[in-house]
């Protein structure tokens, strides 16, 4: 994961790195680093810990580089933070993936002379720029920077800077690197978050491509053939006020109450954008959905939503399992769901589909991200900046935007029916489905205001939570149907900022096992929708082996040690309305534990390594 930054301009560039380098801790925050040319010189400070427990960095110079560190080899230390230096202190580097042959390489460079300082799989990279880096015979950073990657397998974007030179080198493979041009001056950053107060000007760099940017200029290349790259600017429309927390004590429950509004901007996706993907989806012989942590929960509730109401089987497969389960050809259409748009097993599985001629949709919360650049079809979510690590309010604009694709295909396959000129008559809408689609369109305009309303139950959900949730360390979370994918999530919330320990399952699939652990250490959360019955005799089994049980109930059902109400809707709706009362049940129970809300320990936002 980790954030990457880099700043050529007029101003000094530390305090610019600074602020934007705490823009990206939600890729990563265990250790950080800065590195700046001034004097012909390389100017270096680095640490462990987070960038925001730093009051101010004050490095000379107007050219540098910057990063927050996720680590993968080596542990969080000053060593092993970023930038990595070359034996002669001339070149300095920050590197976001894996370098997956650096032991082998590591070894060459050893025998030629190279001394390693830190563990890490990145250094390699540093001194293997400097074997091919010969300034003296006109070799330039540029010309080392390409000839080292050409000679490393793995995934990276990395800057780099010389002593020597005024300029800085960025790259990318299969990790994402963005360039933002300025007024005078230029940025380099993992995402456009890191440096959108300074400019919205951008080109997002692809795989393979190296930009050098200079005081007057910048040039983008392939760094395999060395040939010049056309790259257009994009600029970005975002609003700024979402990187301050408005008086909440977190993002994280700055974005559960935003759920409301941002789900009105949901549903006002336009229907052209909605209709042409669901017109992709019917084309297709075989549509995969594939995703990864909450993105694959919301993608699992529209399984049930596709073939509920649409009657389309749609086959969601986990993202890093995809390669190993898919079956593909040229008729497959492939929908990757993806907040960041930039997760690497997410990545991989959409370019897989690619290379299988499969088309390739996907549904993406970041503007000009990796995902969107690679399909043919995308629909932006317009969730706006999430930062708490926990996904919210992107969840639950995914479930919305899924929801109207299933229930525009539903309609559409009434439409198909009334139609004489075609013939598929098993499609038929019946009067009673005819009927349950109407309401639940009607339903879904509300959930904003469903929403509105599960949220007021913030104070009693907070009391559950201190009676129920702080002092017993595992949870089974249950639901049935529609509502086993919300099992799943209220479980992946809950261990993430709790560090409790919860396991989602259907509620039938208890007793075929799980039922043996119902004991005063391990509660069990149900969801219990509308129209469910079934559920309530697996609370039953709970509770006769005496099993504490707090039920989240969208209707009346009165089984539970305790009772958290939220609107009553339909069974297909619920999954929404269910999601701002386990977000809160999570947050309260971290909070009352003291946990880090919006950086839990080991989590970095984007996923952007295997
Ligand atoms: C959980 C969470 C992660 C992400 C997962 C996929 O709260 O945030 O599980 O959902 O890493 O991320 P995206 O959606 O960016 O592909």
């Amino acid at each position: 994961m980790c954030g990457i930054v880099g700043y050529l301009g007029n101003e000094e560039t530390s305090s610019i790195l600074f602020e934007s380098l705490k823009r990206l801790e939600y890729r990563g925050y265990d250790s950080f680093g800065f590195a700046t040319i001034h004097d012909n010189k390389l100017w270096i400070t680095k640490d462990k810990g987070k960038i925001s427990d730093v009051v101010q960095i004050k490095l000379p110079g107007s050219i540098g580089i910057s990063h927050t560190r996720w680590s993968t080899h080596g542990p969080p230390s000053k060593i092993n933070a970023h930038p990595h230096t070359d034996c002669k202190n001339r070149i300095a580097l920050v590197h976001n993936g894996i370098i997956a042959n650096y032991l082998s390489l590591r070894n060459k460079l050893k025998e030629r002379g190279h001394i390693f300082k830190s563990e890490t799989d990145t250094e390699v990279l540093v001194h293997l720029i400097e074997e091919y880096y010969k300034p003296e015979d006109g070799v330039k950073l540029e010309d080392a920077v390409s000839s080292a990657l050409n000679a490393v397998e793995g995934t990276y974007a990395i800057t780099v800077i010389s002593a020597l030179e005024k300029k800085i080198v960025g790259a990318r493979k299969e990790s994402p690197l963005v360039l933002g041009i300025g007024n005078s001056c230029f940025y380099l950053g993992s995402d456009i978050s890191s440096f959108l107060p300074y400019t919205n000007k951008t080109i997002p760099l692809d795989d393979f491509e190296m930009v050098v940017i200079e005081p007057e200029s910048y040039k983008i290349t392939d760094f395999r053939t060395g040939l010049l790259k056309d790259k257009k600017i994009t600029k970005i429309e975002w609003n700024q006020k979402e990187s301050s927390k408005e008086g909440f004590d977190h993002f994280m429950l700055k974005e559960i109450f935003e759920q409301p509004q941002i789900l009105k901007i949901a549903l006002n996706i336009c229907e052209e954008e909605i209709s042409k993907l669901a017109e992709t989806i019917k084309e297709a012989d075989n549509v995969y959905i594939t995703a990864t942590g909450t993105s694959l929960h919301a993608a699992m509730t529209s399984e049930y939503w596709f073939s509920k109401l649409a009657k389309l089987p749609v086959r969601v497969v986990d993202s890093s399992e995809f390669e190993e389960k898919a079956v593909l050809d040229e008729k497959t259409l492939v929908i990757g769901v993806t907040q960041s748009g930039e997760t690497y097993d997410t990545l991989r599985a959409m370019n897989y589909a690619k290379k299988n001629n499969c088309k390739l949709a996907s549904i993406v919360n970041i503007p000009s991200s990796t995902a969107t650049r690679i399909s043919d079809i995308t629909i932006l979510q317009g969730s706006g900046m999430e930062i708490g690590v926990a996904a919210t309010k992107t969840f639950t604009t995914q479930l919305m935007i899924l929801l109207r694709l299933a229930l525009k295909l539903a309609k559409n396959n009434g439409e198909t029916v009334s139609s004489p000129t075609m013939k598929n008559e098993r499609c038929l809408l019946s009067k009673d489905v005819g009927d349950k689609i109407s309401e639940i369109e009607e339903q879904l305009k509300n959930v904003p205001r469903y929403i509105e309303e599960a949220l007021t139950q913030k104070e009693k959900i907070k009391s559950i939570t201190e009676k129920y949730c702080i002092n017993v360390k595992n949870f089974l979370y249950i639901g049935k149907g529609i509502n086993y994918p919300t099992a799943l999530e209220g479980a992946l919330k809950f261990k993430e900022i709790t560090y409790h320990h919860a396991e989602g399952m259907p509620a039938g699939f208890l007793k075929h096992g799980t039922i043996s652990l119902i004991s005063d250490d391990m509660y069990t959360i149900a969801f219990v929708p509308r129209d469910d019955r079934k559920i309530l005799s697996n609370v039953e089994e709970i509770k006769s082996r005496g099993g504490k049980i707090i039920g989240i109930v969208s209707g009346t059902a009165k089984h539970f040690d305790e009772t958290i109400n939220v609107p009553r809707v339909s069974d297909i709706v619920s999954p929404l309305v269910f999601a701002p009362a386990y977000q809160l049940l999570a947050y309260y129970t971290a909070v009352a534990l003291g946990r880090d809300i919006d950086q839990p320990r080991h989590l970095a936002k984007t996923v952007t390594v295997e």
